[in-house]
């Protein structure tokens, strides 16, 4: 589970080879409508180099998608 910043003001560095915040990444999942981390990446223009925050990009994008899900639940009623 992403326990990131969820509600906070200020973005939050998931990527430091790549500058990348988790506004970022949630940004180019929802524009790109991508899953895969590589693909992430490569939205954000860039692409992972010591992969150390892969497992971290992989649990946001989750999270991602499952708030977004949820939203969309709530929206419909
Ligand atoms: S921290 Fe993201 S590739 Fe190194």
């Amino acid at each position: 589970m992403w326990m990131g910043n969820e509600g906070g003001n200020l973005p939050l560095y998931i990527c430091l080879c790549n500058a990348l915040t988790d506004r970022k990444v949630k940004q180019a999942v929802t524009e790109a409508g991508t899953l895969r981390p590589g693909e992430v990446y490569a939205a954000c223009g860039c692409r992972a180099q010591c992969g150390q925050c892969v497992k971290a990009v992989v649990a946001l994008v989750r999270d991602h998608v499952r708030n977004q899900g949820e939203a969309q639940l709530q929206g419909a009623d």
